[in-house]
């Protein structure tokens, strides 16, 4: 199954989910699973609630509501740049579960290398110095989805875009995942996906966004008031105005750190 096949969503919503294993680097309980249905079978990510370390700077609702809310976003302007996702009863209660998507080994979008190393194209985010003191750069590719996952960052004010966070899928696909800390009301934008910042927003994600101000006035904005609170919604859509009137990629406010840590 691969994220825009038919019945996918009825898959994860209702198939019968098998744990696996549990993701090693990850910081919540992030299980690894199978699932199926009337004999249809794939793998897909279940981040149960109760798995949930609470946190201070997002007292509101849950991460797994977030990741459903994120993808809502993603889906409705069109960008489809979130795995699909959906908020469901798992074996160890209600969770998101959202499909596995698998990716090339060698092939990260997101690299740190020493500084005469920068791919041609390649857009340096920051210069640092590696653990024997060599200097070193945080760098991304140029690539048209990851420009629009840049844009898609900044409407869903995502605090966590590491490195680990963009999957180069084996057919060239790009998504985004892990995204339990989008879309609060205080601006908390942090990603590793500065490399166009103050340049224009390409067609396509301004597109995105007129399609998106649009779904925002009816059900969607509905849906996401079972995730957010009455202020996120707003803070979205004035997220969608602001970027729509600026027309560039915006650059990190000061008081706060723009780059997460660690960066992958
Ligand atoms: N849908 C997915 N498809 C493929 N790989 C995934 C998917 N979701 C997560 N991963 C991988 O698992 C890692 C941990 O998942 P993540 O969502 O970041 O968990 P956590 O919230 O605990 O940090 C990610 O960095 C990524 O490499
Ligand atoms: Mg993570």
């Amino acid at each position: 199954m691969r994220p825009g096949d038919e019945g996918v969503l009825d898959l994860l919503g209702r198939g019968r989910i098998e744990v696996e294993g549990r993701l090693v680097d990850a910081s919540n309980a992030t299980l690894f699973c199978g699932i199926s249905l009337d004999g249809v079978a794939a793998r897909c990510v279940y981040k149960p609630v109760r798995g949930e370390r609470p946190l201070w700077d997002f007292p509101d609702g849950t991460l797994a509501g977030r990741e459903i809310a994120t993808y809502l976003v993603s889906e409705a302007a069109g960008f489809g740049l979130v795995p699909p996702t959906v908020l469901r009863p798992g074996p160890f209660g209600s969770g998101m579960v959202q499909l596995w998507v698998d990716t090339r080994d060698d092939d990260d979008l997101v690299d740190i290398v020493p500084e005469d190393d920068v791919r041609p194209g390649w857009r340096p985010v920051l210069r640092a110095h590696d653990r024997y003191g060599e200097p070193a750069v945080l760098v991304h590719a140029d690539h048209p989805r990851m420009r629009l996952m840049a844009a898609f960052d900044a409407v869903v004010n995502n605090a966590d875009r590491k490195g680990g966070h963009v999957l180069h899928a084996v057919d060239g696909a790009v998504f985004g995942v892990d995204h339990g800390i989008c879309l609060h009301s205080d601006d908390k934008l942090r990603t590793v996906l500065w490399g166009w910042l103050g340049e224009p927003l390409p067609e396509e994600a301004v597109e995105a966004l007129r399609a998106l101000r649009g779904h925002l006035g009816g059900e969607l904005g509905e849906r996401l008031h079972e995730h957010l609170t009455r202020a996120e919604v707003r803070a979205l859509a004035e997220r969608v105005e602001k970027l729509l009137a600026a027309g560039v990629y915006p650059t990190p406010s000061d008081d706060w750190p723009a780059i997460p840590w660690p960066a992958f």
